[in-house]
């Protein structure tokens, strides 16, 4: 009978010998909880595509906050969903806008923890496109300015990072510069680098009534085909002055996080997205699946694959696991 020399089930055989070896290691320190904030008091609605997932007014953001810190999760990100919409987003940028007064509230009642604010403007336009649309077309250096406008007056009410989803050429630039020539040398930018035209957007769609009114997001989102692509996104977004390079969405596109991490050595963040969350919660409903080992296994292989922050309507639920 033939007896192999080297057997890797020797260091299988047991969980201590397992976890030795382990080398990807989901920690709580690597999760990014994300919000979708209304105006109102007392508002606290399920978004139905994303089970367990609520708009959420101020005063109950705010709870949510407190408990997402008692869990020690670092972070997390906001998305406002506005009460008036116009062309070009002016309300995105307002004072008094939801992000703005979101971020205050949460400043002055929950001490350290990280705001990140999400930058774009579908939410914002009555066109729900990430850009300002002239003569049908999304463009490009008209849209920058007004990135930096919102990216200025998320800073000014204390966020902590600003997050630019928008993916018009040069807009890491254009806010690094705004922040900077209003002082904000050390708000650092995460920004959505390699960011596909992916169809795992549609329930953040309906949860920040963000989908477009007419065409599709093809001429500024990335197409799915391609990863040289995404290499010279994350160069150019770093040469601009990004601090972390983020993939979206993470599960289909586990090469490209592997990649941008090995070509540049910059903290990678992955965005498991709202499809990807509903595809789970539905599979798991259904009882085809195991959640909890579904999810921890995703979220493992995102590591593996490299990254080192994730974005995940599941940060609430895994930090209760693995703690
Ligand atoms: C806005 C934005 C989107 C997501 C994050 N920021 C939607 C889109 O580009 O259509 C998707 C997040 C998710 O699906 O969880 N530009």
């Amino acid at each position: 009978m033939y007896s192999p020399v080297y057997r890797l089930r020797r260091l299988r055989q047991n969980e201590n010998f397992r976890r030795m070896i382990r080398e990807a290691k989901l920690s709580v320190d690597d999760l990014i909880m994300p919000y979708f904030v209304v105006h109102g008091k007392g508002i606290r609605q399920e978004i139905p595509s994303m089970p367990g997932n609520f708009r959420l007014s101020i005063d109950e953001l705010i709870k949510e906050v407190e408990d997402v810190k008692g869990l020690n999760i670092p972070a997390v990100l906001l998305f406002g969903i506005p009460e008036t919409k116009d062309e070009t987003g002016t309300y995105a940028y307002a004072e008094d806008g939801i992000i703005q007064q979101a971020v205050r509230a949460i400043k002055e009642r929950v001490r350290d923890i990280i705001i990140i604010t999400d930058v774009c403007l579908c939410e914002y336009t009555t066109h729900g496109h990430c850009g300002v649309i002239e003569s049908g077309e999304v463009v490009n250096d008209s849209t920058l300015e007004i990135l930096s406008l919102i990216a200025l007056s998320h800073v000014k009410a204390g966020s902590d990072m600003v997050a630019p989803s928008d993916m018009m050429d040069g807009r890491v630039g254009a806010i690094r510069r705004a922040l900077d020539e209003n002082g904000y040398k050390n708000v650092p930018i995460m920004s959505y680098a390699a960011k596909y035209a992916s169809a795992f957007y549609s329930p953040f769609r309906e949860a920040a009534e963000s989908t477009p009114a007419f065409g599709d997001r093809r001429s500024y989102q990335m197409d799915i085909a391609n990863a040289d692509e995404a290499l010279r996104e994350a160069r150019l977004d770093i040469d601009e002055g990004a601090d972390i390079i983020m993939i979206k969405p993470a599960l289909s596109y586990l090469d490209v996080i592997y990649r941008v991490k090995n070509q540049f050595g910059y903290p990678v963040a992955a965005y498991n997205v709202s499809g990807e969350f509903a595809m789970i919660k539905s599979a798991a409903s259904s009882g085809l699946i195991d959640e909890k080992k579904t999810v921890l296994e995703i979220l493992t292989s995102i590591k593996r694959a490299g990254a080192d922050v994730i974005i995940t309507y599941f940060a609430k639920d895994v930090a209760e696991w693995i703690s």
